[in-house]
């Protein structure tokens, strides 16, 4: 393994573990996690590998293979900066459970696809050093303890969906969780089975935006919990009344956060059902709500889900965040190609980069691998 070989030339020793977890894409449930609501999302074939040793003083020395050159040689977590803090961050809410460390990682998610490469990072550290520390966390925990350490230490305020998708994922299947009571199903989504394929459209465009405007919409559902008197917008049941006493941007975030949690619910019971086809609708609904109530598209994303449709697709949304990144096309098999030239001639027709084109398929979550 490369991250092994890496880790041996820097430190001159064997690592006492590795640690792979992969990146995400979210099936539907878009912006509902910090809401206490549904999500339903999935590992990706790719992620980050992590082989690390424990050392017996408090020093941190970290080595990318990304990244390159020498390792960062780190006195405290505090002392890191740009990727490494996602790895940092760890052991810094961890405090004295933990003392330093030696890591070498190296990674192939698709960097700024949106595909959550910072999630796995914090996952496959938190794995490597629950085991070399003997902390015996359950995989839920260690989700809890990677969405901390990109909270409290990265400063990024996300919900719990990526840390979760890169721990508790299963081949074959998608991720149903409950965001409030931390409940979850594997549920399973054999997409060749019927004949459909879910095709990454990576527009290669990310928005500086990003981090100021996630807050932003995350302060926007606080403020209108509080003003409707409930303690997350997952508890909103009667939308129209919650609407009448609301007003501007909290009255289409609550629109949006209260249906996407009916979509979640609605693509169960379609997966359940064995009616898989029959999710692109409600993926399109998903799609229009994040552009036109949630305000977190970008044209790059509608015109790669309208071209998308256009060509064939059965559904197509944005996934994850948003202001650029990914969308994702539920595609017949024998459409695939269709569907791709058809956004890549929609974008050569505006002068834009020719977006990537990834096959997903659902992979298993965090793994020792050696
Ligand atoms: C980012 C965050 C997640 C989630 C999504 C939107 O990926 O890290 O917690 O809120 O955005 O669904």
């Amino acid at each position: 393994m490369r991250v092994v070989e890496a880790f041996r030339e820097a430190y001159g020793a064997e690592p006492r573990t590795v640690w792979h977890a992969p990146g995400r894409v979210n099936l539907i449930g878009e912006h509902t996690d910090y809401n206490d609501g549904f999500v339903l999302p999935f590992a990706v074939p790719w992620g980050v590998t992590v082989a690390l040793s424990p050392r017996e003083d408090t020093t941190i020395r970290l080595l990318s293979l990304q990244a390159g050159g020498a390792p960062i040689t780190l006195a405290t977590p505090e002392a890191a900066e740009g990727w490494a803090r996602y790895a940092a961050g760890v052991p810094a809410v961890l405090g004295a459970r933990v003392r330093g460390a030696d890591l070498a990682v190296d990674g192939d998610v698709p960097q700024g696809a949106g595909l959550s490469s910072s999630a796995a990072l914090e996952v496959a550290v938190a794995r490597a050093l629950d085991e070399v520390y003997g902390l015996g966390q359950t995989p839920m925990e260690i989700a809890l303890l990677a969405q901390r350490a990109e909270n409290e230490f990265v400063g990024m305020p996300c919900g719990i969906m990526d840390q979760a998708a890169a721990t508790l994922s299963r081949a074959g299947h998608a991720l149903f969780l409950d965001c409030r009571s931390l409940g979850f199903r594997n549920v399973p989504l054999d997409l060749a089975a019927h004949g459909l394929r879910l095709l990454i459209i990576d527009t290669r465009v990310h928005h500086e935006l990003a981090d100021g405007q996630y807050a932003k919409r995350r302060a926007d559902c606080e403020s209108a919990a509080g003003k409707l008197g409930v303690a997350a917008l997952r508890d909103v049941v009667d939308l129209p009344a919650a609407l009448s006493v609301l007003q501007g941007d909290e009255r289409k975030r609550v629109q949006h956060v209260v249906t996407e949690n009916h979509r979640v619910e609605a693509v169960i019971g379609l997966l359940r059902a064995g009616a898989v086809a029959e999710i692109g609708g409600l993926l399109n609904a998903s799609h229009l709500s994040l552009r036109d109530q949630y305000e977190v598209s970008v044209p790059e994303l509608d015109v790669a889900v309208e071209a998308a449709i256009r060509g064939g697709a059965r559904g197509a949304r944005m996934t994850g965040g948003g202001f650029g990144g990914s969308a994702i096309a539920l595609v017949a098999e024998e459409r695939v190609q269709r569907v791709q030239d058809a956004v890549s001639a929609a974008y050569a027709e505006r002068g834009w980069r020719e977006p990537r084109y990834l096959p997903a398929v659902p992979a298993d979550g965090a793994r020792k691998l050696a």
